[in-house]
C-alpha cells in the first residue's frame, strides 16, 4: 500500500487562521453592548482589524496565487477572482456600516449593531464557501499545474511581501489554530530564515495562546534540531 503522501496547501494554515479570527469578531459584535462606548469602540476595532486583514489577504491571493494559476491553466481562477471582487464590495460596506453606527445615538445604535452582526455574518458564510473553492478547486489547478517546490516558492514570495506587523497579527490567528505539525514545521521555516529577536516575540505572543500541553509539544519539537545537532 503507497504511504498517503499530501501534496504542500499553501492555503491550508493561513485560512484556518482566517475561520478562527472570523468566528472571534463575529462573537465579539455579538456580545457588544452598541450603548456603552468602550465596548463599541473595542468591538469596532476588531472589525476593522479583520476587514483590513482580509482585504490585504486577498490582495496578496491575487498578486502571487492568480497568476501562478493562469500562467499555467487559464481560466482557472476566475471564479475565484471574481469572488474577490464581490468581497472588496462587501468590505466597504461593511466599514461603511461601522461608519453610520459610531454616528448614532440612542436605541439606534442597538438596531444598527444587530444589522452590522448579521452583515458580518453573512460575509463569514460567504468567505467560508469561497475558502473551501480555493483549498478544493484553486490547489486541484495549482497540484496539477506545479511541483511541490514550485508552490512553496509561490508562497515564499507572497509571504516576502508582507509587512512585519500584518504578519505579526496573522500569525497570531494562524498558530494557535494550526495543528502541531503545521505549526512546527512554520515555526521551524521561521527560526531558520528570521532574526532571532524576532523569533522569540512570536513564541512569546504565541505561549498564552496555547494549552500547556501544546505549548510542552512545541518546546519539545523546536529542541530537537539542536539536540541531534549537538550529538552529532
Ligand atoms: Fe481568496
Amino acid at each position: 500500500m503507497e504511504a498517503f503522501a499530501p501534496r504542500y496547501n499553501i492555503y491550508a494554515v493561513i485560512h484556518k487562521g482566517l475561520r478562527a479570527w472570523m468566528a472571534h469578531t463575529l462573537q465579539a459584535l455579538g456580545r457588544a453592548d452598541w450603548l456603552d462606548a468602550e465596548d463599541s469602540a473595542a468591538a469596532l476595532a476588531e472589525l476593522r482589524s479583520l476587514l483590513a486583514v482580509c482585504r490585504s489577504h486577498l490582495a496578496h491571493e491575487n498578486d502571487f496565487i492568480h497568476p501562478a494559476m493562469e500562467a499555467r491553466r487559464p481560466g482557472s481562477s476566475g471564479q475565484t477572482q471574481g469572488d474577490h471582487g464581490e468581497h472588496v464590495r462587501a468590505i466597504d460596506t461593511l466599514l461603511a456600516r461601522a461608519g453610520a453606527l459610531e454616528a448614532a445615538r440612542g436605541a439606534r445604535r442597538a438596531e444598527l449593531g444587530y444589522a452590522l452582526y448579521l452583515a458580518l455574518a453573512m460575509f463569514v458564510a460567504e468567505n467560508h464557501e469561497h475558502m473551501d473553492i480555493e483549498e478544493v478547486r484553486n490547489n486541484a489547478a495549482l497540484w496539477a499545474a506545479y511541483g511541490d517546490a514550485e508552490i512553496l516558492a509561490i508562497e515564499q514570495a507572497l509571504v516576502a511581501s508582507i509587512p512585519p506587523p500584518e504578519m505579526m497579527l496573522t500569525l497570531r490567528w494562524m498558530l494557535p489554530s494550526a495543528s502541531h505539525g503545521e505549526r512546527c514545521a512554520l515555526l521551524m521555516g521561521m527560526r531558520a530564515g528570521a532574526p532571532a529577536e524576532v523569533f522569540a516575540g512570536v513564541l512569546g505572543m504565541l505561549q498564552p495562546l496555547l494549552t500547556p500541553r501544546d505549548w510542552t509539544r512545541l518546546q519539545d519539537a523546536l529542541a530537537q534540531p539542536a539536540e541531534m545537532a549537538k550529538a552529532a
